[in-house]
């Protein structure tokens, strides 16, 4: 498959897929938004890969949906091409997701962010939603993803008068894993998403399903949900393999069955 808009490789067990319109602060036209979604779910169908991660470049992860694209679209238009119904396919990938930050994370591109699962940021990250200063508000999940991680207030003040977050503050309020100087922010999200690569293929899976049932379902569905998961586990070969391995003080062997 060829790509014009994003670079794709292989490291170890994990897929990289860097964003790649560095003349336009990486902002997501329909071409890169097609074009990630594609990359991702082939590491997702992939058996070599156990997770993927997500870059930009050192000053700009994305700076938000692509305004030229959209500038004279029409209310019709926009509904045709339902480009941001591309940002939903992330959710449906079962791989974990990590999100290597640095400089910009504005408009779709801090909700990009926020649809991975995890986000490393480096020093000089700085995630926004500022689509009120260009007339609109945002429209792939940052008032709900914002609101649910960081809460309401901080949410509104970011929403409706376009404050941003630095790192430390993005990490303060829950909304990034770490933050790392820029030198090692891709190196750290590589190998946090090649440990996780390491693990119980399955059992990966099955947690990342569980933890994201608590985000859109009552307790009790989530809690079902999760012991559902766990006694499923108990069909796999790993699981077995897991136990045994622990109780006979040596490392396992992991199959993926
Ligand atoms: N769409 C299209 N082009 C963009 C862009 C975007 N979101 N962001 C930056 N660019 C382009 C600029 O037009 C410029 O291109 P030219 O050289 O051809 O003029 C190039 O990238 C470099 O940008 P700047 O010269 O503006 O760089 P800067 O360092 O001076 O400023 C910035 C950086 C503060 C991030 C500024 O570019 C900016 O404000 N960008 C727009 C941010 C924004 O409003 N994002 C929200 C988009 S709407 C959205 O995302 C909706 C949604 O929820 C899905």
């Amino acid at each position: 498959m060829t790509y014009t808009s994003i670079l794709v490789e292989q490291r170890g067990h994990v897929g990289l897929i860097t964003l790649n319109r560095p003349q336009a602060l990486n902002a997501l036209n329909r071409t890169l938004l097609m074009e990630l979604m594609e990359a991702l779910e082939a590491f997702d169908a992939n058996p070599e890969i156990g997770a993927m991660v997500i870059s930009g470049n050192e000053k700009a992860f994305a700076a938000g949906a692509d305004i030229k694209e959209m500038a004279e679209a029409s209310a019709v238009e926009m509904l045709e091409r339902d480009t941001i119904g591309l940002f939903d396919r992330i959710r449906r990938i079962k791989k974990p997701v990590i999100a290597a930050v640095s400089g910009w994370a504005l408009g779709g591109g801090c909700e990009l962010a926020m649809s991975c699962d995890m986000i490393i940021a480096s020093e000089s990250a700085r995630f926004g939603q500022p689509e009120i200063t260009i007339g609109v508000i945002p429209g792939a999940g940052g008032t709900q993803r914002l609101t649910r991680t960081i809460g309401k207030a901080l949410a509104m003040e970011m929403v409706l008068n376009n404050r941003t977050l630095t790192a430390q503050e993005a990490l303060q309020f829950g909304l990034v894993n770490r933050v790392v100087p820029v030198e090692r922010y891709l190196e750290e999200a590589l190998t946090l998403a090649e440990e996780i690569a390491s693990r119980a293929p399955l059992a990966v899976r099955l947690a990342k399903e569980a933890i994201n049932a608590a985000l859109e379902t009552s307790l009790s569905e989530g809690l079902a949900a999760e012991r559902r998961n766990f006694y499923l586990l108990f069909a796999t070969e790993d699981q077995k393999e897991g136990m045994k391995a622990f109780i006979e003080k040596r490392k396992p062997q992991w199959k993926g069955k």
